[in-house]
């Protein structure tokens, strides 16, 4: 009874969603709840399954678009939890609760000596929000440090475990994006090292660091490298809404990049197994959208995969934006681009 209080309580009705998505696009959830634990996560299910409501798992909201209301209940995900596992002379494995926002887990990470995830400072969004596009930045992927996934798998009703490999994980990809509304993540496993070599080979990052490179560079120092890194070239979404790179760098074989690069000397692309990485980036300057702005929308001025909301955009203004950029992309160079945040609603 006190339980189906407190539930009462704490479920909100017609909640706009606009401070829930750093796109900062309006949209309005039915039903919304903050979500703290696994009991908590349990009867907010039932709850929904009961009164036939399809829901939504919310984590930092930097990685979705909303093309309109969400007429069911969003979770958000709150479960906040940091403690360190199988400490030894090497590293630790650092668990995180789902809730916990990654920039300050890897912040957390780095002030206590241990190496692996500095490089994907900054990155907004949730502990748990993370595995599912596998982020990644400057040459290191989280699937590079992950050990498990512990997800409620709503086939079954039952918590799992999921090591690495079971995770499945590709460039932005993951068995979670590719299973939608199977698994709610509620706590990751990362293991970290105390004397692994940094990754300092990205360009970017190897510029800012130069020659002046302290033979003694830490975890945090990279750390803090990387934000000042990134804080040049992309727009903080508490100050420009933004959903980070809006396409994925699109794979091609090596017989296109070939042609390609005979029609285009300059294209960026870096080689892989059997295929080439191009830069989206690239591609979406080379025809002109950098700068590009509309009433409501527009394009980064620094990075042109970076989509923003200048003044009251829309999900539909966003996504019509992306959808001409797709367009002149394929028209000029023949290749398709990806989207890289989710859609939801409408
Ligand atoms: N470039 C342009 N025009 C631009 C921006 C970049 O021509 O407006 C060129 C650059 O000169 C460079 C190439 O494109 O040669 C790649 O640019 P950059 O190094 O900035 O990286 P990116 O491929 O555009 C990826 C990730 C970012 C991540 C950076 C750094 C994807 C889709 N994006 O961007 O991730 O921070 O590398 O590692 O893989 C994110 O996923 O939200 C994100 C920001």
């Amino acid at each position: 009874m006190r339980q189906q209080a407190e539930f009462s309580e704490k479920l909100k009705e017609n909640v706009g969603l606009s401070a829930f998505n750093t796109l900062r696009v309006q949209a309005v959830a039915r039903f919304f709840l903050d979500v703290g634990s696994l009991d908590d996560l349990r009867a907010a299910l039932s709850w929904a399954e009961a009164r036939g409501h399809k829901i939504l798992v919310l984590g930092g909201g930097s990685n979705l678009v909303f093309a309109g209301d969400f007429d069911g209940l969003v979770i958000r995900m709150k479960m906040a939890s940091r403690c360190w596992e199988r400490v030894d002379s090497t590293g630790a494995t650092l668990v995180l609760g789902a809730g916990e926002n990654w920039h300050q887990a890897v912040l957390y990470a780095a002030r206590a000596g241990y190496r692996g995830v500095e490089n994907l400072a900054l990155i907004p969004g949730t502990a748990g929000a993370a595995p599912v596009q596998n982020i990644g930045a400057y040459g290191v992927e989280l699937c590079d440090t992950l050990v498990s996934v512990t997800a409620l798998d709503l086939e079954s009703n039952e918590l799992v475990c999921l090591d690495n490999a079971e995770c499945c994980f590709a460039y932005r990809d993951s068995l979670f994006k590719r299973s939608p509304g199977r698994y709610i993540i509620t706590e990751i496993r990362l293991r970290l090292s105390r004397d692994k070599p940094l990754q300092l080979g990205y360009r970017d990052l190897e510029e800012y660091l130069g020659e002046s490179r302290s033979p003694d560079l830490n975890a945090l120092a990279v750390a803090e490298a990387v934000m000042a890194v990134r804080r040049r070239k992309l727009p903080d979404p508490e100050i420009i809404p933004n959903a980070g790179s809006f396409f994925k760098n699109p794979v091609v074989s090596v017989g296109q990049f070939t042609e390609l690069q005979s029609a285009h000397p300059d294209i960026v692309g870096y080689p892989q197994e059997n295929s080439v990485k191009l830069a989206a980036a690239w591609l979406i300057d080379q025809c002109g959208w950098k700068g590009y702005r509309n009433a409501r929308v527009g394009v980064h001025n620094r990075q042109a995969l970076v989509l923003i909301n200048h003044s009251d955009g829309r999900g539909q203004d966003v996504l019509e934006l992306a959808s001409d950029i797709r367009q002149s992309v394929q028209k000029r160079f023949g290749v398709t681009l990806d989207m890289e945040p989710g859609v939801v609603g409408g």
